[in-house]
Formats: structure tokens, C-alpha cells, sequence
């Protein structure tokens, strides 16, 4: 018997089925449609108990991205987080990302038939948890199959006297099902590595290339073109000698990064998603850079930048003025 055994469930019509790992905080381990696996499987579940490394639908608690330094604040309160802790992820800069280790935040089965499975992580029974987030709450998730869709509830309730702060989420790893070896001419899942292929080289995707993109993968012009487009990293036009891109994805919205966007467009005289006439700046839209606890978050020629503010780009606008062509 594995030492993570996974809670299945399944659809009405049997069209799609889910499996869960209670004990490695709900990781979902496995959601397949008609017996094709949608989400990617990478490591696996043991290396994602032994290591953390991510993969099917991890739940990212208590919180989903990175925090800037070992100590943060909520309110009055200061928290000191041991990196050094087994607890704790680091990414490559050695900063805290993604919360607390999955092993160490075990869910309680509170209830589970044939569609669904509702579970409970409390900080009461998983103590290890408050070493790095010391707000005692109870987390329940509900995951149930309806129809075509997994639909996964998270209700989180405070069970000490503070309340408790939210920046938990899922990072599902979205896998499409393999393409058959037999599409003639290729393979369509060749597309998004040619197009970031051809975008690193060129700094865009010529529409001229998209025909000939799309024979050589056996797709329809549309197909290429509605990838291109849906994808806001592609552009279809040269961008300008800077480019300056602000995240308004919901955390940064939440810290102003809308009037930061609108701020931006005036003092950089360029409307959002657009590249000046003088070719000297594009300003982007985008979604979510990883900074959200520190936002609002942007990329300025590259570069990754927290706490963007009005100052920012006003000291932007005159570095950028003065290497004018
Ligand atoms: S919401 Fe994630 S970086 Fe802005």
C-alpha cells in the first residue's frame, strides 16, 4: 500500500474521473476525460511528497507565490519565516514560494460519494503549519464532478482569535492529451515552441509567417492565428526599443495597479497594449508575474520589478526620454 494513497471520483455519466491525495494537502493527483489525463503528471506524487516539486492540481497554501523577504507583516502582526526550515520552499533566490510543505498539512476525509470528496486541513491537528503562518484556521475543500467541468470549493474559517490573511491558491499543470502520431505533417503541440521559437528571434510573429506555420503542422490558419492572439506574450508587430509591461491580474489590481496602468499611459504618452509611433516604447497589459504579494508587479525591459508605483514610472519616463534616438 502506498503511503499516499489517493480518493477517487467520477462523473454521473463517467466521462471524467479525479483522483485526490488527502494526506499531501488534496494534491489532485489525476483528473482524466474519457480516459485521457488532462493534467501533468511531471514527478509524480513521491517526488511531490519528498520534495514538493509540483505537478497534477497542487493546492499552494498558505501561500501561492512568493513572499519577498523571511519576514512578513499582516497588520500588527510580524512573522519571522525560518528559510532554513523543511517546511519551506524556496525558488532559485532562495525566497519562500509556495507556502508549507504538502506532507506537512494532512486533510482529514469529512465526506466523499461517487462525484465528490470534501475534506479538512485544521491547524489544530496540523500544528506545523502555524510555524509559518501563525493563524489558526480550518481550510475545507469540496472537489465534485459536474457535468464536464471539476468544480474544487475552498472555504477557509478562522479558528483563534486573529484573522487570518488569504494568498492561498491552485496551480493546476493543464496537460492536452496527447496528439496522435499519425496528424500528418507534425505534431500540432510543435506549435507553441516554434512561435516562442520565432518570437525570441525576431521579437514577434510576422503574420506573413502564420501560413506557412500553419502547413507545416497540418492546422488551419485560424488554429495558428487564434493561438497567437490568445496568448498575450505573442505579439503579431515589432515592439518598441522599451518595453513595459504591468501586471493586472486580481492581486495587483487589488494594490492599484490599474491606476499604475492609466498613470503609465499618460506620463509615457502610449495607450495600453500599444506601441508608440516613435517606435520608442510598447506598454503591455499582463497576467500575473509571480510577484503578487508584492505588487503591483511589472517587467520593464525584462527585468522583474515589485512595488511599482507613480514614482517609478516617472523616473521610467525620464530615463527614456533621455536615450531617445
Ligand atoms: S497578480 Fe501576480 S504578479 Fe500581479
Amino acid at each position: 500500500m502506498t503511503a499516499h494513497p489517493e480518493t477517487r471520483i467520477r462523473s454521473a455519466d463517467g466521462a471524467l474521473e479525479a483522483a485526490f491525495v488527502p494526506s499531501l494537502a488534496m494534491l489532485g493527483s489525476s483528473l482524466t476525460a474519457g480516459g485521457a489525463q488532462l493534467v501533468d503528471q511531471r514527478g509524480g506524487v513521491e517526488a511531490y511528497a519528498e520534495r514538493g516539486s509540483t505537478m497534477g492540481i497542487p493546492l499552494l497554501h498558505p501561500w501561492a507565490n512568493r513572499i519577498a523577504r523571511p519576514e512578513y507583516r499582516v497588520g500588527e502582526h510580524e512573522v519571522r519565516v525560518d528559510i532554513a526550515s523543511p517546511l519551506v520552499h524556496t525558488d532559485g533566490n532562495g525566497l519562500a514560494i509556495h507556502g508549507c510543505h504538502p506532507a506537512a498539512m494532512p486533510f482529514a476525509i469529512a465526506d466523499h460519494d461517487d462525484a465528490g470528496l470534501t475534506a479538512v486541513l485544521d491547524t489544530a491537528v496540523a500544528p506545523s503549519v502555524l510555524e509559518l503562518f501563525p493563524f489558526p484556521h480550518r481550510l475545507t475543500m469540496e472537489a465534485r464532478l459536474n457535468g464536464s467541468a471539476l468544480r474544487i470549493t475552498s472555504t477557509l474559517e478562522a479558528t483563534g482569535d486573529a484573522a487570518v490573511p488569504v494568498a492561498f491558491g491552485h496551480h493546476p499543470y493543464l496537460h492536452l492529451p496527447d496528439i496522435p502520431a499519425e496528424v500528418p505533417g507534425g505534431s500540432a503541440s510543435a506549435l507553441l515552441p516554434i512561435l516562442h521559437h520565432i518570437q525570441d528571434a525576431l521579437g514577434f510573429v510576422p503574420p506573413a509567417l502564420v501560413p506557412e506555420i500553419a502547413a507545416a503542422l497540418s492546422l488551419s490558419r485560424a488554429e495558428v492565428h487564434g493561438v497567437i492572439t490568445y496568448y498575450h506574450h505573442f505579439r503579431s508587430a515589432p515592439a518598441g526599443r522599451h518595453v513595459v509591461q504591468i501586471c493586472q491580474a486580481e492581486a495587483c489590481r487589488a494594490n492599484g495597479a490599474e491606476a499604475l496602468m492609466a498613470h503609465a499611459a499618460a506620463r509615457l504618452a502610449c495607450a495600453p497594449g500599444a506601441t508608440r509611433a516613435d517606435g520608442g516604447l510598447t506598454l503591455e497589459p499582463v497576467y500575473c508575474l509571480g510577484l503578487c504579494a508584492t505588487g503591483p508587479a511589472a517587467m520593464i525591459d525584462g527585468q522583474l520589478r515589485a512595488r511599482v508605483s507613480a514614482a517609478t514610472v516617472d523616473i521610467l519616463a525620464a530615463r527614456f526620454e533621455g536615450d531617445a534616438p
